[in-house]
């Protein structure tokens, strides 16, 4: 079974990004081949510094190797590195009716603002059907935002499928050039709230990541916002953003606890942002010091990805001849 998924390299990661995504890669890489890539492609889009871009990319890198992405068990590449997804890209672009991409979210949604839309955006869509069926993926573990994606892939696989694999039975999938994947979503993943308890996201400035300074976490923790209940009251943890952010990190019996201390009062808010400040540091804090351990030595990293693009390659590059050759390109 191969696992495949890919991250946008537009920021550094944040709790959000941690629990609702990262996390399940490490999970999935048990059960599978994984390939992970890091989207440097589709940043293209937001990023338009050439160093941020550099920068972000060779960021996801470490922080899934500082997170315990073992590069022995699974294939850990840059999209870019593999220019066989541009060719499969086009290809599939000339099956894949514009009318899906008009009703794509990303491009309605920044239609809807008003924004000016570039064809990259609108061909998002394509490009990471390419990034899926290059590597005739099996499962691919993203988040709910992400299902109409998966759909379209899918789609544009049996087009070409039909179109031009004679043997290709729509019913088993079996028969084509092009693999039909299953998106593997996590449904039970709660929103993680930001410090001003919208939900967490680089766009509204609320985030706490994983890798900032120690004087940076504690700041980003010491902002959540709460309510001016005084010290000797009793408060309610429900509706608590430090409770919210709690809730991620403490097994249930530590959390029924926490509860207790917020019901009977006598605990102010700044005791519970300590607590999640040190539940913070014992989570993160292996992960913390293995990202700068391997920020000072690049060579290594550059080394994986080196070997990673070559085993990414060699798939993409039987999948893409396979592909060419069915629709005539060879
Ligand atoms: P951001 O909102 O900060 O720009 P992205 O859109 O890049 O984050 O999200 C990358 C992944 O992280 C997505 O799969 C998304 O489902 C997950 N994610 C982001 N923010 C949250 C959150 N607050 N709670 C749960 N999952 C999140
Ligand atoms: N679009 C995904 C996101 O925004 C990132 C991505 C690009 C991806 N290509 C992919 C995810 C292929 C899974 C498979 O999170």
């Amino acid at each position: 079974m191969r696992i495949l998924s890919g991250v946008k390299a537009t920021g550094r990661p944040h709790l959000g990004n941690y629990f609702g995504a990262m996390r399940q890669f490490l999970t999935l890489q048990e059960q599978g081949e994984g390939f992970y890539f890091v989207a440097d492609l589709h940043a293209l889009d937001l990023v338009r510094d050439a160093e941020n871009l550099r920068e972000y990319s060779l960021g996801v890198v470490l922080d899934y190797l500082a997170l315990g992405l073992d590069p022995e068990r699974s294939t850990l590449f840059v999209q870019s590195q593999v220019p066989e997804v541009s060719e499969l890209m086009w290809i599939l672009g000339s099956v894949c009716p514009m009318g899906q991409l008009q009703r794509a979210h990303g491009y309605k949604d920044a239609m809807a603002k008003g924004k000016e839309v570039d064809f990259g955006l609108f061909a998002y869509p394509v490009l990471m059907a390419a990034d899926i069926l290059l590597y005739r993926s099996n499962v691919v573990p993203v988040g709910k935002d992400q299902k109409q994606h998966l759909e379209l892939t899918r789609d544009l696989a049996v087009k070409f499928n039909l179109t031009y694999c004679p043997d290709f039975d729509p019913d088993s999938g079996e028969g084509g050039a092009l693999t039909l994947p299953e998106a593997h979503i996590l449904e039970d993943v709660a929103v993680v709230p930001g410090t001003d308890g919208r939900k967490m996201s680089k766009s509204y400035d609320n985030t706490i990541q994983l890798f900032a300074s120690d004087k940076q976490v504690k700041k980003s923790i010491m902002r959540v916002v709460t309510d001016s209940t005084p010290v000797e009251d009793p408060k309610d943890p429900d509706g608590c953003n430090v409770y919210g952010l709690l809730k991620l990190f403490l097994a249930e019996d530590e959390l029924a606890e926490v509860a207790a201390q917020y019901r009977a009062g006598g605990t102010g808010y700044g005791a519970f942002k300590t607590r999640l400040l040190e539940a913070f540091h014992a989570q993160f804090d292996e992960a913390r010091a293995k990202r700068e351990e391997l920020t000072q030595n690049l060579d290594y990293v550059h080394e994986v990805l080196r070997k990673g693009a070559q085993r990414a390659r060699a798939v993409a590059q039987e999948v893409l001849g396979d592909v060419q050759k069915a629709c005539g390109l060879r």
